[in-house]
Order: C-alpha cells, then sequence, then structure tokens
C-alpha cells in the first residue's frame, strides 16, 4: 500500500510537493520529442518483434520496484519503541491510517447553527511554512509535560489569525505556551495564571518570562474561576470581551472551564488537552460531545462485538488507544473515562451517569457557536509518532506519503519526539475555538411573538442548566424557571401537540430539578 502511494506521489506531481520540474502538459518541445521517440520505438519493433521489448519493459519494472521498496525505508524509518510505525503500516496499510475506521471514528461537538472557522488548508500549510523557523527558536527545546510542535503551531495560528486584544493563559508550566503567543502577538498583553511562577523554572534550565505578562502566579495565584474577570478587564482597559483570547491548559474539567469562561463573558476559548474518551485527566469538550447520535460517537462495550476487536487491534499499534476493558467500567460506563467525570489533573474524579452525560452534551452544544479540531500536522508514518490513533483523529494537514511537502515545509528537520507530545495528540488538536453566545442575554431579551418557540426555548434550556444556581449580576434560578414557563404558556408562541406538550413540561422539570443541583 505504501509502495502504490508512492508511486502514485511520484506518478501525480504536485504543486504543493515542490517537485514539479517545469515538465508540465503545456511543454511543446517534450510532447514532440515524446512523439519521434514513439515513432521510432514503433518502427524497431515491426523491425525485431515483441521479444525485446518486453524484456526491456521488465528490466525497468525491476528497477522501478526495488527503487520505490529502498525509498520506503526514507519515510517509514522503524521506530526503536515496541509500538513500531513500519509494521503499523504493513499491518493497516495507508487506507486505514486516518479513515473513519469500522466502528471507531470521529465524534464531532455539533454547533448551533454548524458554522465554521474561516481558515482553510491552505491557510494552516502557509502558517506551517511560517512557523516551523520560529518553533527552531523556541527556548525551552525539550518541553516534556507541556506543549509539543503540533500543539504549538495550533496556538500561534490561532492567536495571529483572531489578533487578539488581551490573550489570558491558565497553566503555563515554564512558559512554553507563553512564548508561542508572544511569537504570534509580539506586543499584545498576556494574562498568565499558573500555581507556580515560570522564573521558578529557571533556577533549573530553560524558561520563559514573558516581559509584557501579568503573572498570577505563586502568592499571586488566583484559579480561573475565582478571579474577577470585571475588574481586571476594567484594569487592562478591555471593553470588548469577544477581542480576549482565553486558552487553557490546566488540566481542569472544561465543562467547568466552559461555564466560567461563559459566565465572566469570554466568548473565544482554546483548550490544549482534549482527550478522547476513555483517556486523560480531566473531562473534555471530545469527550462531553462523545454521543452514540453524532458520527463516530458513542461506545458499544460488548466484549465480544465489532467494537472489541478493532480496539484490541488496533491498541497493539498506538499506545494511547484504548481497549474495551479499558474503555468500559462498571455497568458498561463508557463515557468520560469509565463514566467519571475528572478534573483537576485526576485529582476528583467524580461518576455520573449516562443522562447527566447527555445533558452535558446537549447544554455544549447549544452554546458553541463554532467548534474546530486542530488536526495533526502531518501522519504518522511522516512524523513516526506511535502515541495517537489516527482513526481517532481528523486528517492530517499534511497526509501520509507527501514527504515532498514534509521536507519542503521543514518538519523533517524537527526531532520526531516534537510530534510525540505528552498531551495524548491523539485528540488533541484540539485547539478548540468555540465562540459561544451571551446567555445572559438569552433570558433578559423580550420575548417576541414571531420568535420560534423551540429555538427560544433551547436556549432559555441552557441558561438554566448553565446557571446552576443564581450568581451576582446573573438571573436567579427561579427568574429562569419562570421565564421557561411563561414561555410555554404564553398564548402568542406557536402551539405544540398535546404529547409534545408533556414532554416538554417533563423535560422542564428535569432541568429544574438538575439545575438545582451542582454539576
Ligand atoms: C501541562 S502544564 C502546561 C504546559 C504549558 N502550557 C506548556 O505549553 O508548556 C499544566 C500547568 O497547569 C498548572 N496548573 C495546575 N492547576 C492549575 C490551575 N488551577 N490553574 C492554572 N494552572 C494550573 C500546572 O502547575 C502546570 O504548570
Amino acid at each position: 500500500m505504501l509502495e502504490r502511494v508512492l508511486s502514485l506521489r511520484r506518478g501525480t506531481t504536485s504543486p504543493d510537493d515542490g517537485d514539479d520540474d517545469g515538465a508540465g502538459g503545456g511543454d511543446e518541445s517534450k510532447t514532440r520529442k515524446h512523439a519521434s521517440f514513439a515513432i521510432r520505438a514503433t518502427n524497431y519493433m515491426t523491425r525485431t518483434g515483441y521479444l525485446w521489448p518486453c524484456l526491456i519493459l521488465a528490466l525497468v519494472l525491476l528497477v522501478i520496484s526495488s527503487v520505490i521498496i529502498h525509498t520506503r525505508d526514507l519515510v517509514c524509518v522503524s521506530s526503536v519503541s515496541s509500538f513500531d510505525p513500519a509494521s503499523r503500516l504493513r499491518f493497516f496499510g495507508f487506507d486505514g491510517l486516518d479513515s473513519d475506521f469500522g466502528s471507531l471514528g470521529v465524534p464531532w461537538c455539533k454547533s448551533k447553527h454548524g458554522k465554521t472557522v474561516e481558515w482553510t488548508s491552505k491557510d494552516l500549510l502557509k502558517g506551517l511554512e511560517e512557523f516551523v523557523p520560529i518553533y527552531e527558536t523556541r527556548p525551552i527545546k525539550n518541553n516534556m509535560y507541556g506543549m509539543g510542535f503540533d500543539h504549538s503551531f495550533g496556538l500561534w495560528f490561532m492567536a495571529r489569525w483572531l489578533k487578539p486584544d488581551l490573550m489570558i493563559e491558565s497553566g503555563a508550566f515554564k512558559g512554553h505556551s507563553t512564548w508561542v503567543l508572544r511569537q504570534a502577538m509580539p506586543y499584545t498583553r498576556i494574562l498568565s495564571i499558573t500555581p507556580r511562577h515560570p522564573e521558578k523554572y529557571l533556577k533549573k534550565g530553560p524558561a520563559y518570562v514573558d516581559q509584557n505578562c501579568t503573572y498570577f502566579a505563586g502568592k499571586d495565584f488566583v484559579d480561573f474561576g475565582s478571579v474577577d474577570w470585571g475588574s481586571v478587564m476594567k484594569k487592562h482597559g478591555v471593553t470588548d470581551l469577544s477581542r480576549v483570547l482565553v486558552f487553557f491548559d490546566d488540566h481542569q474539567n472544561e465543562l467547568k472551564r466552559l461555564k466560567q469562561a461563559l459566565r465572566a463573558g469570554f466568548k473565544h476559548l482554546v483548550f490544549e488537552d482534549n482527550y478522547d474518551t476513555g483517556t486523560g485527566d480531566h473531562y473534555s469538550l471530545r469527550q462531553i460531545c462523545d454521543q452514540s447520535y453524532i458520527r463516530g460517537g458513542g461506545h458499544s462495550c460488548f466484549k465480544d462485538g465489532d467494537e472489541a476487536r478493532v480496539r484490541s487491534r488496533r491498541r497493539k499499534f498506538w499506545e494511547k488507544a484504548v481497549d474495551i476493558k479499558e474503555l468500559c467500567g462498571p455497568g458498561e460506563a463508557w463515557w468520560g473515562v469509565r463514566g467519571h467525570m475528572r478534573d483537576d489533573f485526576n485529582h476528583s474524579n467524580k461518576a455520573i451517569t449516562h443522562a447527566q452525560h447527555f445533558q452535558n452534551s446537549r447544554f455544549v452544544e447549544s452554546i458553541l457557536d463554532v467548534y474546530w479540531e486542530l488536526p495533526p500536522v502531518a501522519g504518522p508514518s511522516l512524523t513516526h509518532q506511535s502515541r495517537y490513533d489516527p482513526a481517532r483523529v481528523t486528517s492530517p494537514i499534511v497526509e501520509d506519503g507527501r514527504y515532498g511537502l514534509f521536507q519542503r515545509l521543514g518538519l523533517s528537520r524537527l526531532e520526531s519526539s516534537v510530534f510525540n507530545g505528552y498531551t495524548q495528540m491523539s485528540d488533541t488538536r484540539l485547539p478548540l475555538h468555540p465562540i459561544p453566545l451571551n446567555l445572559k442575554d438569552v433570558v433578559s431579551r423580550p420575548f417576541c411573538c414571531e420568535e420560534q418557540w423551540s429555538a427560544r426555548f433551547t436556549e432559555v434550556k441552557a441558561e438554566a442548566l448553565w446557571l446552576g444556581g443564581s450568581e451576582p449580576g446573573n438571573p436567579s434560578l427561579s427568574s429562569v424557571s419562570l421565564r421557561l414557563r411563561t414561555l410555554f404558556f404564553s398564548s402568542s408562541v406557536e402551539r405544540v401537540d398535546e404529547e409534545e406538550e408533556e414532554e416538554i413540561l417533563s423535560e422542564l422539570l428535569s432541568i429544574e430539578e438538575a439545575s438545582d443541583k451542582p454539576m
């Protein structure tokens, strides 16, 4: 299969590969040369019969196949790890690397209006070309436990694209992500929240401390959820919160962070560790959106089923792939991590029911404006990464087999370990970019007869779920319930039939109950 791709790559020259030697179809002199060669060959064959040409053809084919087999070593260098990329390729072939694989697949959070990001894969490629030399100048060469190349690129790309007025990061470690943000926006203020000040790491080795950054670190550390964002924004002269980029790499429950960010009014959020179901140390958006009604989502814990078989096979080849035993907890609980919602580096680990998990996804869907996962920068046969299973990620920016492009972008100059980072790259192209609605507006906006009842109901319901109790400056839970009821019984709204009415009332009841309980 690899041979096939390589020969295809040679046969169909791509402009991106930079392999074009100018021998395009429009070159008439070459067409003429080929025509005269063809005439000469025909004449020769007529004279000598077909024996010699057949022998020559066989010889040429032999030489080509030996060259391809040899070149294969250039692309697929064997890894010393037990997760051997070469054997992976032999086992799955190229088709199995990045495609929807059997009962696995890639769940994807649904956003409210199906909006997507403005950038294209061409923009990403251009960005990569620019970012590789920047990355090579990074002060922390070995950022073990922090971001590797893929996420550094994603963060840099998004920050540069969005051009925010202020950047907030939660979770800085030695400061690599602060440095990445600084490369994207040289003059923009950064607020960095992290328990240990990055300057502390300087004593032991490379670290990065930014001069235009306010650190909430050491004795000044305050968790993102406890910061008085109103006064901090005022202090920094920020009036438009949609111009702020918030980056989370703090391993906290992402549902919790999403609610906190919403409450503060932030709109652009990037989550670094978007762990796949069954993996990771905190509940992630990817996990929340992993639902049976989503393509590639939901799981079967049936031990003799297709999924079990596919998983056990893939587990052998990808370090972070999980088999059915690791995926499913007691009572066949597969959501989150074995039915648990993890938080704070797995220091907190709470069992949740499938109904709660489902409600969480409905809530997330109801507020996401845009959801996007950063693809891996390149396919595993190029990067030699052996951790994440390509069946659970989107197609890479540089696809397998495109070694010319990989090389031209400068990616072949980087050590392969930078593609194999700590943060479960499996799921993580995660720099997500949700731009949620401001739910406060939804509740307080006057209700109009013309409005679609169901759309409004979903919005207000999301508010009720989000609120989970009264917060200063927010409508109280009872006022949300009241609004839901008014909404429902209002004579000016589109009426529903009796069965639907009953369903809605019971849903209302469950929302009110759920809203009374902490998440
Ligand atoms: C994976 S590291 C961050 C890596 C960093 N972004 C990088 O690219 O190198 C996680 C960091 O989160 C910090 N952390 C732990 N709890 C936190 C919290 N509640 N808020 C913010 N940061 C937290 C840890 O101290 C650690 O520095």
